[in-house]
C-alpha cells in the first residue's frame, strides 16, 4: 500500500442495516475511499456474544457484506472481508487482553446494557467484545475509524490499550483517532427521539432499515414523534423535529435554516413526508443493487474470498510483529 492514511472500521452482520448504521458510519464509508486506504469488516465474531441462531446468522453475514457492497464499498479501492476468516483478530485479541484491565472493560456502558438485556448470558465474550474490537483496529495499526458515537468509548479504550502496549513493549502500535460525523453521529429514534435509533427496539416504527420498501419508509417517518408546536427550526428540546432534520440535511445537503425556510408556514405534515420520499429515494438505488448483488452468490464468494486473503496478508505482519515484541519464539 501506498502512504495514505489508512482506515479501518466494521458491522455487526443484523442482515439489513439501520438508517443510524447507514449515516452514522457505512454512507462514509464509501466517501473515504479515494482519499484513504480503507479496509472494513463485517463482523461476526462480535454478533455471538449475544445467542444468534446459526442459519441466520450466516445468512445474515452474507446480506451484510452484499448490503455494505451496495451502499457503496468499492472491491477496487478498498478490502471487505468476513472477520471471522481472518484468524489474526482473535489472535491478537489474546495478546491485547493480556494488556487490558478488568476494571476498564468494567466501565463500558455498552457491556452494562446487554448484560442488563441478557442478563441470562452474560458470557465472557460480550465483556471482552470491546478488546477484540481493538484489535480488529491495531491489526492493521489503522489511523482512523469512522464510528457513530456510541462506539467512542470502544475506540478510546483500544487507543489506551495500544498506548499501554507501547509502554511496555517499546513504540509500535499508532493511536487510532475516531472519525465521527459532525451530522447524524447518533441517529434518534422515531418513537422516541432521545434514544438511540436501534434494530433491537420493540416498536418497529422506530427504526428505518435500508431495505425497507419506499411505502414503509415513508409510513415510519409519517408516524414519528414530533412536538406539539408546529415549527420546522431545530431548537433544544425538539428532539423529534431536529433528529428528522438531520436525516434531511444529510440527504438533502440542506443546512438547517434553509430547511427552516422550506417549510415555513407548512405542517410538520409535510415535512414528515418530504423527509421519508428524500430517505426512500435515496435508498432506493442500494435496495436493487443489494437484491443484484444476493443473487449472484459465486460472485460473493470470489469477493469476500479475495477480501479475506487480502486482509490475512496486511494483518499477519502486524501480528508477527506483536507476538515477536512479546516475546513469543519466532516461527521457522
Ligand atoms: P454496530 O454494528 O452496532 O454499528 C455499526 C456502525 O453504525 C453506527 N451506528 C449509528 N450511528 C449513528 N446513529 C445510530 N443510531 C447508530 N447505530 C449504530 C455505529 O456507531 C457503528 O459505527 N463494535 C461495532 C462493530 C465493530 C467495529 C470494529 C467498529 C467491530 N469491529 C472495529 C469499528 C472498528 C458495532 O457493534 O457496531
Amino acid at each position: 500500500m501506498d502512504d495514505k492514511k489508512l482506515i479501518l472500521s466494521g458491522i455487526q452482520p443484523t442482515g439489513t442495516f439501520t438508517l443510524g448504521n447507514y449515516i452514522g458510519a457505512v454512507r462514509n464509508w464509501g466517501t473515504l475511499q479515494d482519499e484513504y486506504n480503507c479496509i472494513y469488516c463485517v463482523a461476526d465474531m462480535h454478533a455471538i456474544t449475544v445467542r444468534q441462531e446459526p442459519a441466520k446468522l450466516r445468512q445474515n453475514t452474507l446480506n451484510s457484506y452484499a448490503l455494505l457492497m451496495a451502499c457503496g464499498v468499492d472491491l477496487e479501492k478498498s478490502i471487505l472481508f468476513i472477520q471471522s476468516h481472518v484468524k489474526t483478530h482473535a489472535e491478537l485479541s489474546w495478546v491485547l487482553g493480556c494488556n487490558t484491565q478488568f476494571g476498564e472493560l468494567s466501565r463500558m456502558t455498552q457491556f452494562k446494557d446487554k448484560s442488563q438485556k441478557h442478563a441470562d448470558d452474560v458470557n465472557s465474550g460480550l465483556f471482552t467484545y470491546p478488546v477484540l474490537m481493538a484489535a480488529d483496529i491495531l491489526a492493521y495499526n489503522a489511523d482512523l475509524v469512522p464510528v457513530g458515537v456510541d462506539q467512542k468509548q470502544h475506540l478510546e479504550l483500544a487507543r489506551n490499550i495500544a498506548q499501554r502496549f507501547n509502554q511496555r513493549y517499546g513504540d509500535f502500535f499508532k493511536l487510532p483517532e475516531p472519525y465521527i460525523p459532525k451530522m447524524g453521529a447518533k441517529v434518534m429514534s422515531l418513537q422516541d427521539p432521545t434514544k438511540k435509533m436501534s434494530k433491537s427496539d420493540e416498536n418497529p416504527n422506530a427504526c428505518i432499515l435500508i431495505l425497507d420498501d419506499k411505502d414503509t419508509v415513508i409510513r415510519k417517518f409519517k408516524r414519528a414523534v414530533t412536538d406539539s408546536d408546529a415549527e420546522v427550526c431545530f431548537r433544544e428540546g425538539k428532539d423529534g423535529i431536529n433528529n428528522l432534520m438531520t436525516i434531511y440535511s444529510v440527504f438533502t445537503g440542506k443546512d438547517m435554516d434553509t430547511i427552516t425556510a422550506e417549510f415555513a408556514g407548512k405542517g410538520y405534515g409535510d415535512f414528515k413526508l418530504a423527509v421519508g420520499e428524500t430517505v426512500a429515494d435515496s435508498l432506493e438505488p442500494i435496495r436493487t443493487e443489494f437484491e443484484r448483488l444476493i443473487q449472484d452468490k459465486a460472485y460473493l464468494k470470489k469477493c469476500y474470498t479475495e477480501g479475506a486473503e487480502k486482509a490475512l496478508r496486511y494483518s499477519q505482519r502486524v501480528v508477527s510483529k506483536v507476538y515477536h515484541k512479546v516475546g513469543f519464539v519466532d516461527k521457522g
